[in-house]
């Protein structure tokens, strides 16, 4: 029997698996969506998709990983039956975060770039033009990418090579209460802008006639990518949970914690960005090119510059540290013993494969298969075929496979029949078919451009 490792407490789960969820979509992704999508009217829409949707499939793979108590592809068999064809969701997961972590690990090296450019005071002193220049720089640099996304790889690594306790456990104890610490700061300290009220109003006071339905359609999606499901992330860190854990008030509670954190990164970005009286709608250089040329403004801004970047840092590490755990889950309950072995061999493919998408900026930015770079086609793959198709099977796998037996495990009797019924339904019709309309707009829009 291999000893697969288990969380020392279910509060260790729920911090590794709100690191797992809080990443580069909360700090880096929603704040821009937001912006280019209107604000109050999208905020209140991805609410609801985080509820309605995000929440039941986020259950749905708990359910999934903690009663089978194996890594996503075996807990398909082991729960249906051997050589089950629902074991193909299981290759989606692993096949997804091996794919994500490669051009995940590519940003997060641009990251990290950003954090020793605070830390070596690098804008200090320089001018607008040559503060948003440097993002520009730094990606067709194939060089400095390539670097980053190695030392961002090592790290990772690293980290997944010594285990669950070691490695994860470790990393998610120091890690996640420094991040929530580093955004309080960086909250109280926004709070004393003159664009605070101003970031309020756009994230809070919907204005529905800015709503469209591609902003709907985004914000289906990202529920999707900022609770980390559809990928087997939460089957894997589930698998490895008690058979006792609470499925509903964990998955609550990660969940409520990763739109909280959403939030105050809205909050913060915004209050800087409407103090200079800039565009919220900077698109994905908001984070790179506009917030950097803005705290360079302010009195303390080299100090805000490094928590900020810290703070993404910390989240995208977090979350890179889960995407491989899916993958090397896999290769220890399929016999490979060596724990550190698998990953640095795992590990070291993905570097490989995502020095692709790390050179589509620069050497290989010209090379494209359709109208794809490999960092689009990564990103596009994943975050709009098979994300959706993986939390839309898991969902349906739940609720018509498991049936009434997983609703009640998962209810523990609380709520009566109408609770039952709500939480079936939601699984069974409501999150499915929500997740099959962006799969397919998310398909035929991704294709055409
Ligand atoms: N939830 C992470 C984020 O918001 O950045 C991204 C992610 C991590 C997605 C791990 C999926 C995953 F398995």
């Amino acid at each position: 029997m291999i000893d697969r490792g288990r969380w020392s407490s279910s509060l260790m789960f729920v911090l590794a698996a709100t690191g797992s969820a809080i990443g580069l979509g909360n700090i880096w992704k929603f704040p821009y969506i937001t912006g280019v999508y209107g604000g109050g009217a999208f905020v209140l829409v991805y609410l609801f998709c985080i509820a309605l949707v995000g929440v039941p499939i986020f259950m749905a793979e708990l359910y999934v990983g903690q009663t089978a108590q194996k890594s996503p592809i075996l807990a398909f068999d082991h729960l249906h039956r051997k050589n089950s064809p629902w074991r193909f969701v299981g290759w989606l997961g692993v096949m997804s975060s091996f794919l994500v972590l490669c051009f995940y690990s590519v940003v997060g090296g641009w990251v990290f770039d950003f954090l020793f450019k605070s830390v070596t005071h690098a804008f200090v002193g320089k001018t607008d033009e040559e503060i948003t220049g440097m993002f520009g720089v730094l990606i067709s640099s194939p060089w400095m990418v390539l670097f980053w996304h190695a030392v961002f790889m090592i790290v990772t690594i690293v980290i997944v090579s010594v285990g669950l306790s070691k490695g994860i456990e470790r990393v998610s104890r120091v890690l996640m209460p420094a991040l929530l610490l580093i955004l309080v700061s960086l909250f109280i300290w926004c709070i004393f802008l003159d664009g605070f009220s101003e970031a309020l109003a756009f994230l809070f006071a919907p204005d529905f006639s800015k709503l469209s339905s591609k902003a709907i359609l985004v914000a289906v999606g990202h529920s999707f990518f900022t609770l980390s499901l559809g990928m087997g992330t939460m089957i894997t860190y589930g698998s490895y949970l008690n058979k006792s854990n609470d499925i509903l008030k964990t998955s609550v509670l990660v969940s409520l914690l990763d739109t909280v954190v959403a939030l105050v990164a809205g909050i913060v970005v915004f209050s800087v960005v409407f103090t200079f009286g800039h565009e919220p709608a900077a698109g994905p250089g908001l984070m790179f090119q506009t917030l950097p040329s803005l705290f360079a403004k302010m009195p303390t801004g080299n100090m805000v510059s490094i928590a900020f970047f810290l703070l993404v840092a910390f989240a995208a590490l977090t979350s890179a540290i889960s995407l491989l755990e899916v993958v090397i889950a896999y290769m220890v309950d399929s016999g490979m013993k060596d724990r550190k072995a698998a990953t640095y061999q795992i590990g070291g493919m993905i570097f490989a494969l995502g020095i692709l998408a790390a050179l589509s900026f620069n050497v290989l930015a010209d090379f494209k298969i359709g109208r794809f770079t490999f960092f689009d086609l990564f990103d596009g793959v994943t975050t709009n075929i098979f994300l959706p198709l993986g939390g839309l099977l898991t969902s349906l796998f739940v609720a018509w496979m498991m049936g009434p037996k997983a609703i009640e495990f998962i209810l523990k009797g609380r709520g009566g029949p109408l609770a039952k019924d709500s939480l079936f339904w939601t699984m069974a019709i409501i999150a499915p078919v929500c997740v099959a309309w962006v799969l397919f707009q998310g398909i035929s829009d991704w294709i055409q451009g």
